[in-house]
């Protein structure tokens, strides 16, 4: 099928490159000029594993072009709005490039449309879409509205996208739905070749899940406020169990055990961010507010991810004692592994307070230093982790990346000042970091000195 996606993000590129994977003819384009004049040459605006490859390979066998918004409205008959939704300072999410691309579409489209809102918006966006495209429409279009919320984490977009537990459509008509399907219908059966995995692991079949459009949009809120709900949770249990002397890896472990709760997003750490979460959870507190519904609940799971950030500086503090003049080495900036996104990254803003209470920090991460550099220029940005660990009063692990845990300690011992390890994502092995001589300090009572192995009393 020919498809459109407009807006070229993680969540545009990832649908515009994996439906042309498929086998759809898909044209993609996004109102940032440079990133567009990028994506024409052939060089990614962001890394995400495995799209490099898939969009070249998908570009090379015509299957997927980029141009100007106008050009991609002609091409498809199903229209994929991919644009972002920012928060606006009152925690709504700004849809005004969803309804500039709408009334683009309205002026432009003629025949049938199927037009899906993929980014995350607030329930009755559809509806709101609906009206608007026909107010506006100036040639005889003839259109369906569907919303088709994504479930794409960052860092395994691909796979998420390629292999997902359920595909969610919110339409009003039969035909919105029939024309959805068919466009999934190789990932619900998994039918395509897998540009990723050669056994393909993850080849289960897809839910496909047709609701109506509020619905629709309502999941995806719902869905996102109820991982965050789950992060904050663990995080209070892990700082009751720093403070009574039990192990939060332990506590996850067991309740995790239950199939009713799950063993997922039951890490404890510095708190969630990127782009998704916060944001998210802000805009449902905001709709249901809207509506008349005091959805108090979440509020407070963003109070307590607020609080982490300054908990884990008073962490870094109580070992420290002093942070003026105080050399901090930190592993890790994006706001998790395996992308180089660092918006909304707790890391950041524990870096900020370090720096605003006269530490110097020297940081690594395998992909996020250049956007961070832009963020805070007075950051020291080193080649490796050894580099950064130059002569530190303390190694702060921000971002639990790979490459972390395979570190030569030995040579880590030999470089810093102290040998003081505050993981803030309980990402290391205790036994490991302690063996080489460090004191290790986690979240949640996971701490252990290096006289104490053996015993790893908590701290
Ligand atoms: C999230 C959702 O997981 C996706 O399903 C959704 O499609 C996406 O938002 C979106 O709305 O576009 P993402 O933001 O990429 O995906 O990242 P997650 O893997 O969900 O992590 C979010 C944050 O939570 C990160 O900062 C991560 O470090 C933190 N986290 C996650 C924890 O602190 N503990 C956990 O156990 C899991």
């Amino acid at each position: 099928m020919r498809i459109s996606v407009i807006g070229a993000g993680y969540v545009g590129l990832t649908t515009a490159a994996c439906f042309a994977q498929i086998g759809h003819d898909v044209f993609c384009s996004d109102s940032d000029l440079d990133k567009l004049h990028k994506l024409q040459n052939g060089v990614m605006p962001i890394f995400e594993p495995h799209l490099e490859n898939i969009v070249a390979h998908v570009r090379e066998s015509g299957r997927l072009a980029f141009g100007s918004t106008e050009q991609t409205i002609d091409c498809g008959e199903v229209i994929f709005i991919c644009v972002g939704t920012p928060p606006l300072g009152n925690g709504d999410a700004d849809l005004s490039a969803m309804e500039g691309v709408a009334r683009t579409i309205a002026k432009r489209a003629d025949g049938y449309r199927l037009i899906v809102e993929k980014s995350t918006v607030p329930v009755h966006t559809g509806a709101q879409l609906k009206r608007h495209l026909a107010v506006h429409a100036t040639r005889k279009l003839n259109f369906d509205v569907a919303s088709n919320p994504e479930f794409l984490k960052e860092g395994t977009s691909v796979e998420d996208f390629l292999h997902p537990h359920r595909i969610v459509v919110g339409v009003d008509s039969s035909r919105a739905a029939n024309l959805l399907q068919k466009i999934y219908q190789p990932i619900i059966d998994q039918t395509f070749a897998c540009p990723i995995h050669s056994g393909c692991p993850r080849r289960q079949q897809a839910r496909f899940l047709v609701t109506d459009t509020n619905s629709a949009e309502i999941i995806k809120h719902a869905s996102n406020s109820f991982l965050a709900m789950k992060i904050s949770y663990i995080n209070m249990v892990a700082d009751l169990c720093e403070a009574t002397g039990a192990d939060v890896g332990k506590v996850a472990e067991g309740i995790g055990l239950d199939p009713r709760i799950g063993p997922d997003f039951l890490r404890p750490g510095i708190g969630f961010g990127g782009f998704c979460f916060p944001k998210d959870l802000q805009a449902f507190v905001r709709i249901a507010e809207k509506f008349g519904c005091d959805f108090a609940l979440l509020e407070e799971v963003g109070r307590i991810n607020q609080k982490r950030v300054s908990s884990f500086v008073e962490k870094i503090r109580k070992e420290l004692w002093v942070l003026r003049e105080k050399r901090i080495c930190v592993w890790g900036l994006a706001f998790k592994p395996d992308t180089d996104d660092i918006r909304f990254s707790p890391a950041l803003a524990i870096i900020r307070q370090l720096l605003a209470e006269g530490a110097s920090v020297r940081a690594y991460d395998p992909q996020a230093m250049e956007k961070s550099r832009q963020e805070l220029p007075e950051l020291v940005c080193c080649s490796d982790v050894y580099e950064a660990a130059q002569g530190a009063d303390a190694i702060v692990l921000l971002t639990e990346w790979e490459e972390f845990r395979n570190v030569d300690w030995k040579r880590v011992s030999g470089l810093v000042e102290r040998a003081l390890m505050i993981d803030g994502r309980n990402a290391l092995s205790r036994e490991d970091v302690v063996e080489h001589g460090f004191q290790y300090v986690g979240i949640g009572g996971v701490s252990g000195a290096p006289e104490a192995t053996g015993s790893l009393a908590s701290v």
